[in-house]
């Protein structure tokens, strides 16, 4: 059976995936507002993804004996005002969230929750690939500066990702 402890961090873990999904479906609708197709169909894909995290952590609690207590969400951006705002808006956002995995792994450490801590390893391994795919997009838009041609192309390629929950586990 779980702590109560732990179980109140993985409830506020849900809120925080939860939450991920709702600001990437936001930049969803940014990109799609400003022609983007590519870039919302990105978003849309990201978004799918963080619903995936949150289903994770919520079948780990009811697997764990744990009870799960979803929670009131915070309101997400509407403006993003531009391609490069926005990705670094996410990136920042990937950098708070794998803080949040740590502090978990911590409380689990502490704990002495063996668990827990296997379990947390996938999602540590996983904030390393969230944050690198980010940095690299920032890093793209930040060198095409103003140019749309390169804005555009780029938007062509990042439409063609897509979420493969098999591909995950
Ligand atoms: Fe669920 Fe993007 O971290």
């Amino acid at each position: 059976m779980i702590s109560k402890k732990m179980e109140k961090a993985i409830n506020e873990q849900i809120n925080r995936e939860l939450f991920s999904e709702y600001l990437y479906l936001s930049m969803q609708a940014w990109f799609a507002g400003e022609n983007l197709d590519g870039m919302a169909s990105w978003m849309a894909a990201q978004s799918q993804e963080e619903r995936f995290h949150a289903m994770k952590f919520f079948d780990y609690l009811m697997d764990r004996g744990g009870t799960v207590k979803l929670m009131a969400m915070e309101q997400p951006e509407v403006d993003f005002k531009t391609p490069l705002n926005a990705f670094t808006e996410a990136l920042k956002h990937e950098q708070f969230i794998t803080k949040s995995i740590h502090d978990l792994l911590d409380l689990a450490i502490k704990e002495k929750d063996h668990p827990t801590q296997s379990f947390l390893q996938w999602f540590v391994d996983e904030q390393v690939e969230e944050e690198a795919t980010a940095d690299k997009i920032v890093q793209r838009l930040k060198m095409a500066g103003n140019s749309m041609s390169i804005i555009f192309m780029m938007d062509r390629e990042l439409g063609e990702r897509e979420f493969d929950p098999e591909a995950e586990e």
